[in-house]
């Protein structure tokens, strides 16, 4: 199936490793031009020279916090000047604050500022500055990455969970609202992702990625490709009818936790 990629210029924010930077690999791999935001300088220069090399792409790579409205202006402002369009934005974010701990635990107010910041508000902000690019050409796809523990209350997943059903609410309302402009909007709900490519104090113990295994109907870990694929389609032209939705790739797991 041709994706209808090709010269599409994609936003992919949190992108210099997991989740964004797999999801940037793939759109680059269907020929998008892309355009990369995070904190770490050297990564994402490196990426970009390498979606360069392999896939012939344009990449844009633009150091710089999610948490910062000047850093936003200045991300958009590259895009203009490197650009002039935006067709697809990929709203990823950081983690929310760790360790995650059980709700009443959760008593430090700071930890959920922090947590609105880093999962809600700057997607919020993403999304209104990529609409004017995107409404100019009658053409969008945003896709925001939230976590399928919206959909099932996960011990000690308050934290996130709260502020992630919040970007679907606000995602569904804006699919609403912008779909006249020719722009889709749905959110990708993952779970069970394999990360270890994290660093050893932020990943899974043994014991951990054991009980994550098991919680999966396909009794396994997601890989990053699978992930990366869904969001890709999502972000497709042939995806033109799909809006207002949060797709779930969890294995299964929320429906088997909800059957069971
Ligand atoms: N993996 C899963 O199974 C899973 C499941 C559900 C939800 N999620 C969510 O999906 C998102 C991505 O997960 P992941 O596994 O890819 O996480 P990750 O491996 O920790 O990667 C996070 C990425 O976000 C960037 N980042 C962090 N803070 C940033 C900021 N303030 N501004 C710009 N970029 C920032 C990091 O780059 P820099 O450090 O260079 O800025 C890095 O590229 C997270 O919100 C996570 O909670 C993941």
């Amino acid at each position: 199936m041709d994706l209808g990629l090709s010269g599409k210029v994609a936003l992919i924010t949190a992108s210099s490793g997991g989740i964004g930077m797999n999801v940037a690999k793939r759109l680059a791999s269907e020929g998008a031009d892309v355009v990369l935001l995070a904190r770490s300088a050297e990564k994402l220069e490196t990426l970009a020279a390498t979606f360069r090399d392999e896939y012939g792409v344009r990449a844009l790579p633009v150091v710089g916090s999610m948490l910062e409205t000047s850093d936003h202006d200045r991300l958009f402002a590259a895009i203009k000047d490197e650009f002039g369009r935006l067709d697809i934005a990929i709203v990823n974010t950081g983690r929310p604050p760790s360790p995650l701990r059980s709700a009443l635990d959760e008593t430090d107010r700071s930890r959920w500022h922090q947590s609105y910041d880093t999962l809600l508000s700057c997607v919020i902000e993403i999304t209104q500055r990529a609409h004017p690019l995107m409404s100019a050409n009658s053409w969008g796809r945003m896709i925001a990455i939230t976590s399928a523990s919206v959909h099932l209350a996960m011990p000690h997943h308050a934290l996130s969970t709260v502020f992630r059903a919040g970007v679907e609410a606000y995602m569904k309302h804006l699919s609403s609202e912008i779909g006249k402009d020719g722009i889709t909007v749905n959110c990708v709900a993952p779970a069970l992702i394999d990360s270890s490519h994290r660093e050893a104090a932020v990943s899974y113990s043994p014991e951990q990625t054991a009980r994550r295994r098991e919680m999966s109907a396909m009794k396994r870990l997601g890989t990053h490709e699978e992930l990366a694929s869904v969001v890709t389609f999502l972000a497709s032209v042939p995806a033109g009818f799909v809006t207002g939705e949060s797709i779930r790739v969890d294995g299964g797991m929320v429906t088997a936790a909800l059957h069971r």
